[in-house]
């Protein structure tokens, strides 16, 4: 079933877009414009792929709705980092299910991460048998193909592959946004941490060129964007590999030479590949964002031992400190695992110790999920749900406060505020300070995609409120 590894051969995009015009020339006719729907999942690496997915499925005719039930083509870019990620998909498709047979035009997709998992596949072809074209991560720009396959041959389409063939540039993007953008400097990962499942459904480690990079962000400065976020899974690693003598550091200095750009955010570091190379870019270069996101996941030495995280507790504190040496207002964030197997309360202890030295200011706290494939899964000592969940609320109890009294200092002081959208409240406003504090004040949308001068008044646990200067 699977697809063997097949270099595209050269052009494969030129390709792609022959197979775009004649969907476009199909969709013409039609009586009216079809509708998609994109459903994405997971995390930003997901969110990009699917503008790609986005430009690509408007230039073959198609136009976005709000709505899924009234879409003629849904597609689920889908995640597996953890079970509950897997578990909304297939609820998801069994509502689906029932849309299209109301309308049995409908056609569904599905790919990204979850699709790179044999036993899924073998799910969707046993159980969800209304969906129509199945593709994984390494191969989004064949999705005109794969359409113009499921057209003519109107039975279900699957094409799954264990790895990249080619990095294949310029595809039709659709930004969410006109002033932000992420740009993906890599895509894989080497690190293998033993609870992860993504090196496993997103291949090998690879880093574009650093010329392709810098002309994209370049084009995407000439069309009004301010703000870049380079994405990677772990972009300390930027440029092991290329024929170009880089690293991320460098590629850093690079990007904050390009006009235009105000704004660089990057993510995700891993702490064992960041250099005091990098601080000193970090600290150097004007338009780099004071904050960084440093997941340390456990703060037990045995635990993260056997994480295979390849750092200590010791050497993470270490790295926070010499960061906010060189950087003394940068804000820091982190991810944490509680209920890894084998993890005791004592061990909490150590993550909670190293919660209370580093001083966060936010965290996205998870509670271990098995990933079949990957090496915790095969971990004696399973963490029951109720001690997980103990322990979980433990640290939410002293990551909380932290988070409160760090944004509670911000209060009087005027940070400038890139303007992101309307909040719920329609009298305000949303956007970020340059340390990536969310903030509401009173304002109109005109004001989206500015960057802008706000006085904090209060300060909630998440975000801040204030007024417009
Ligand atoms: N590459 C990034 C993170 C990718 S996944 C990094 O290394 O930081 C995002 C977060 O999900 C991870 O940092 C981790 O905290 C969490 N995560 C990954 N696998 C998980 C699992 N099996 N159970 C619970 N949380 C997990
Ligand atoms: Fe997963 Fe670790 Fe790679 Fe991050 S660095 S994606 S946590 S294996
Ligand atoms: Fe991201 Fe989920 Fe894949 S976190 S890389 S979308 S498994």
């Amino acid at each position: 079933m699977r697809t063997p590894v097949t270099a595209p051969s050269q052009g494969e995009l030129e390709r792609q877009n022959g197979f775009m015009e004649k969907i476009a020339e199909i969709n013409r006719k039609k009586d009216r414009k079809p509708r998609f729907f994109i459903n994405t999942f997971g995390c930003q690496m997901n969110a990009h792929d699917s503008e790609k997915l986005d430009g690509m499925l408007r230039k073959m005719g198609y136009e976005p709705c709000a709505d899924e039930k009234e879409a003629d083509f849904v597609l689920y870019n889908t995640c597996c980092v953890r079970e509950n990620a897997e578990n909304k998909v297939y609820g998801n498709l069994g509502f689906l299910k029932h849309a299209k047979k109301e309308n049995p035009d409908m056609k569904i997709a599905l790919c990204g991460c979850m699709m790179q998992q044999p036993t899924v596949i073998e799910t969707i072809r046993k159980k969800y048998r209304h969906v129509d074209i199945v593709f994984g991560t390494f191969n989004i720009y064949k999705l005109p193909e794969l359409i113009m396959t499921n057209i003519e041959s109107s039975s279900p389409v699957f094409d799954i592959w264990d790895n990249y063939a080619d990095i294949v540039e310029d595809l039709p993007t659709v930004r969410k946004f006109k002033y932000k953008a992420s740009v993906n400097i890599m895509f894989g990962c080497n690190n293998f941490c033993s609870y992860c499942i993504v090196p496993y459904v997103r291949g090998r480690e690879r880093s574009r060129r650093p010329g392709d990079i810098l002309s994209e962000i370049r084009a995407l400065a000439a069309d009004g964007v301010k703000e870049v976020m380079l994405l990677g899974q772990n972009v300390n690693s930027y440029g092991r590999g290329l024929d170009e003598d880089i690293d991320f550091a460098g590629l850093l200095r690079m990007v904050n030479e390009i006009d235009g750009i105000e704004r660089i955010r990057f993510m995700t570091s891993h702490p064992k590949d960041l250099s005091d190379r990098l601080i000193s870019a970090m600290a150097e270069c004007d338009k780099v964002c004071g904050h960084i996101h440093l997941p340390f996941q456990a703060g037990s030495n045995e635990i993260l031992k056997r994480m295979n995280r390849r750092y200590t507790k010791e050497q993470y504190l270490g790295l926070v400190d010499r960061i906010r040496t060189a950087m003394p207002d940068i804000a820091i964030t982190t991810d944490i695992i509680v209920g890894f197997p084998g993890e005791t309360a004592a061990d909490v202890d150590e993550t909670i110790d190293v919660v209370k030295k580093a001083r966060f200011n936010g965290a996205f706290t998870f509670i271990y999920s098995k990933r079949t494939g990957t090496p915790a899964a095969e971990m004696p000592n399973m963490v029951s749900e109720q001690d997980a969940k103990a322990n979980f609320n433990r640290l939410l109890d002293a990551v909380n406060p932290i988070v409160e009294e760090l944004n509670q200092k911000k209060v009087g002081n005027t940070y400038k505020v890139l303007v992101d959208g309307v909040s719920s409240d329609p009298a305000l406003v949303t956007g970020r300070t340059d340390d990536n504090t969310l903030v509401h004040f009173k304002g109109c949308r005109e004001l989206i995609g500015d960057i802008v001068d706000v006085k904090i008044t209060d300060s909630k646990i998440f975000y801040l409120i204030g007024e417009l200067q």
